[in-house]
Order: structure tokens, then C-alpha cells, then sequence
């Protein structure tokens, strides 16, 4: 069976890692006539060494046959340019699937060709829904599900969430002889566990950022902050950093900086930002590699962040979140009371981060990291 995989973005690298190792893994216990033939297309969507190549080197993904390098733009031209690139692909690869991660620009320009080139589409991370259509990331979401025939969902809400939408939940197990074009949900657990329990023990091993960065366990904060509904409103910016400054005078506020944001502090704010008073006793370091990432955040007292991976990552790691978002789409994070939103809000942030607890109960949610094994026997079964 042929598979394109098509990613683009941060996140979708270091999912796509666990379902490259499941595949490898697949094909080296089964008979050549079963083999999962995977050909990567890295669109190009992040393209900076820290954004895309250190995952491929640490996470020992196979190297993409093909690199689009579409870059960055705006959604119609960045998306468009994708269209066009991956038709030509596509057509020339003709595979028996097309998988795609998430919810990115990557992810929708993957699904709208190979639903118009009836390929069939297999979506991972499917039936997330913030019920925000302003965000850009929802309006991939729901194109990309209407157009899958295989939804691998991390949760019973995201099933709920596509029943909702019409896209019913199954009655009956997934066969091989099951109609090409009737979509099958099937609850996998998230592949984002799978990816962190291989590189927890990675990270304990072999990272050296708690002693980069001159930090000491549980004594700092770890804050990332990329979405565009943050990034692209100067109050809201404003407002978090102003926060995250006033935390930094009680302990250290140490955060990765996105190239987004970067860009945005620099160039429409007019910040630098390791000198502006707005953004002073804070540290600002480059985007890190994923083992980096994990250290800093397994050691660090509180997880602020606008990020979806991360706030999960904080519950794996039973490190408490404060999201800073208006809502979520891992709602499970906050029932069990390990993740807070705040959204923009500069004093409920810092009374946040000042009072936060930790829960003494830590239910398992989105499964037990073999989501990419589901994930691998279901595209076997419809082969
Ligand atoms: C994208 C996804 C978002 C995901 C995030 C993961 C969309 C609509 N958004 O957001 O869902 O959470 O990736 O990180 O697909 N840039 C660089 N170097 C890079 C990449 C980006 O400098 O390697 C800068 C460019 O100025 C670019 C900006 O970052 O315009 C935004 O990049 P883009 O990929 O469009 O969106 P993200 O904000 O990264
Ligand atoms: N991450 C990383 N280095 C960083 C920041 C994040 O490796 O400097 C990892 C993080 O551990 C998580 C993923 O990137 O696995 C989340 O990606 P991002 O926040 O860019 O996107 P989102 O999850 O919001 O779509």
C-alpha cells in the first residue's frame, strides 16, 4: 500500500514521527505483500533550521522525497501555492492514501487535492473543534474532516464533535470490504503521546537546556506564544507580555520565541525583544529542538502557553498549564483541572500563575501513547 504523508508545520514533524516509526515497525514484522510504502511531502510551510530540519535529525524522520519549499505568505497565497505543488505530486504518485495531521494550511491544501484527485484521505487528529471560526486553524479542521474517509480521533469528544457535524460515529468494526467514500471514525488516542513517551527518556538523557539556560527545577515558567489571535492583536500581545513581565519579577520567565512572534515584537511593534521595557526581565531564546522542549517543560513550575501540543504535553507531564486562550479545543485538560484559561487578561494571568495548584487526581486521557499503531492496523485493514 502506497501512503503520501503530507506536513508542513512544527507540530505535524514530530507527529509524523511516531507514525514513521510505527510503519518501519509495521513493515519489519510483516510479509512484503502487507508493506506500507511511505513517501513524504514536506510542503516547505516552516522552513528554519529550528523549526523544521532539527526534528527530522533528532526524531530520525525519514528524509521527505519531495520539499515544496512554499514558505510563508498570506493564507490564499501560501495555500494556493500548496494546491499547485501537491496536485503535481500526487498525480505522479498516485497512492492509495494521503495522510494528514491537524490543522494547519498544509493540512487543508493536502485534503483538497487528494479529495478532488480521489485519492482517499486518512486525517490524525481528527473532530478537534474550538467552535472559533475566526481562528484559521477551525476552518481546516472542518474542510479536512468532511473530506476524510478515515478519522482518527484522540477522544470521544472529537467523535461527538464530528457527530455533530454529520459524521457519524460507526456501528459496525472497520473491514476491508467497507465503501471507499463512507467515512469511518475510529478513536485512536493522540499520536502527540505516542511522540512523547519515546522522547521523554531522550530528553532526560541527553538535553542540556536546564543547564544552557542557567535554570533551576521548578523554579521558572516555560511560555510559548504563536497564535495568530494573539500574535496578530497588538492588545492581546501586550497584555500577555506585560504579564509574563510582572511574573519575571518573582521567578524566571523563560520563553522560546516563535519566528511569528519574533517578527511581530520586532517589525509591527517596533520591540526588541531582549532590551524593550515591556518585555524586560524576561528570557528570550531561539525556538528549541522537541528533547529540549520536553526537558524545559517536565522541569518547569508552570506551562503558559497558546500552543495545542504543549498544553497536552503539560498534562502527560503533570505540569500545570494556564492556557492563554479564550477556549481550547483539549477541553479534557481543563476538566481534570490541570489546565486554566485565561486568555489575554493580564491580572487574571498573574493571579493565575501566582495561585495555581496541582490537582491531586490525573485521570488518562487521549490513550496510552499507541495511537500510531491503531492508526497503522486501520489504513491496513482498508489497504
Ligand atoms: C502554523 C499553523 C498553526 C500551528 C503553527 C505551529 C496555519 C494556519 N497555522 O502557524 O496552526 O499551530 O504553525 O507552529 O497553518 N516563519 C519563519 N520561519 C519559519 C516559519 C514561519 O520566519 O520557518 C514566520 C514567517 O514570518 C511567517 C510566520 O512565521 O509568516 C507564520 O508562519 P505560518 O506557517 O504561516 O504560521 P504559524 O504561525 O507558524
Ligand atoms: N516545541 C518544540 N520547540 C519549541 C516549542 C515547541 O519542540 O521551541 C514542540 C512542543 O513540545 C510540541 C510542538 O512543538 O510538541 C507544538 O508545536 P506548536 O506549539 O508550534 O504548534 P501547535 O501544537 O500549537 O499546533
Amino acid at each position: 500500500m502506497k501512503l503520501c504523508t503530507i506536513i508542513g508545520a512544527r507540530p505535524q514533524f514530530i507527529k509524523t514521527a511516531a507514525v514513521s516509526r510505527a510503519i518501519a515497525e509495521h513493515n519489519r514484522v510483516k510479509t512484503q505483500s502487507s508493506n506500507i510504502t511511505e513517501i513524504i511531502i514536506h510542503t516547505g510551510q516552516h522552513y528554519d533550521d529550528e523549526m523544521s530540519a532539527i526534528f527530522f535529525r533528532e526524531l530520525e524522520i525519514p528524509e521527505p522525497k519531495y520539499n515544496l519549499n512554499i514558505g510563508s505568505g498570506s493564507h490564499g497565497s501560501q495555500t494556493g501555492r500548496m494546491l499547485a505543488a501537491i496536485e503535481e505530486v500526487l498525480l505522479k504518485e498516485k497512492p492509495d492514501w494521503v495522510l494528514i495531521y491537524g490543522d494547519t494550511n498544509s493540512t487543508l491544501a493536502g485534503a483538497l487535492v487528494a479529495a478532488k484527485l480521489h485519492i482517499r484521505i486518512a486525517h490524525v487528529e481528527a473532530g478537534l473543534r474550538s467552535f472559533n471560526r475566526q481562528m484559521p486553524e477551525e476552518i481546516n479542521r472542518v474542510i479536512a474532516d468532511q473530506l476524510s474517509q478515515l478519522l482518527f480521533c484522540p477522544s470521544q469528544t472529537a467523535v461527538n464533535n464530528l457527530a455533530a457535524e454529520g459524521i457519524p460515529p460507526n456501528v459496525t468494526p472497520l473491514t476491508p470490504n467497507a465503501s471507499r467514500l463512507t467515512p469511518h471514525v475510529i478513536v485512536t488516542g493522540d499520536v502527540m503521546a505516542d511522540a512523547l513517551k519515546f522522547a521523554v527518556k531522550k530528553a532526560d538523557t541527553y538535553s542540556k537546556a536546564l543547564s544552557r539556560y542557567n535554570l533551576k527545577r521548578q523554579q521558572y515558567i516555560l511560555a510559548t506564544i504563536h497564535r495568530a489571535e494573539n500574535t496578530d492583536n497588538p492588545e492581546r500581545l501586550l497584555n500577555i507580555m506585560t504579564a509574563l513581565s510582572k511574573l519575571a519579577e518573582h521567578e524566571t520567565v523563560i520563553l522560546p520565541l516563535h519566528p511569528r512572534t519574533k517578527n511581530i515584537l520586532e517589525h509591527t511593534l517596533s520591540i526588541t525583544p531582549n532590551l524593550s521595557p515591556i518585555t524586560s526581565g524576561l528570557t528570550f531564546i531561539d525556538p528549541v529542538g522537541y528533547f529540549d522542549n520536553i526537558a524545559l517543560e517536565k522541569n518547569a513550575r508552570i506551562i503558559m502557553t497558546d500552543s495545542g501540543g504543549m498544553q497536552k504535553e503539560a498534562y502527560w507531564l503533570k505540569v500545570p498549564c494556564i492556557t492563554l486562550r479564550d477556549e481550547t479545543e483539549w477541553v479534557e485538560t481543563v476538566t481534570a483541572g490541570w489546565n486554566v484559561l485565561t486568555g489575554a487578561d493580564e491580572k487574571k494571568i498573574i493571579e493565575t500563575a501566582l495561585n495555581i495548584k496541582t490537582p491531586s487526581k490525573h485521570p488518562s486521557i487521549y490513550g496510552s501513547g499507541n495511537a500510531a499503531k491503531n492508526i497503522i492496523k486501520a489504513l491496513g485493514v482498508r489497504s
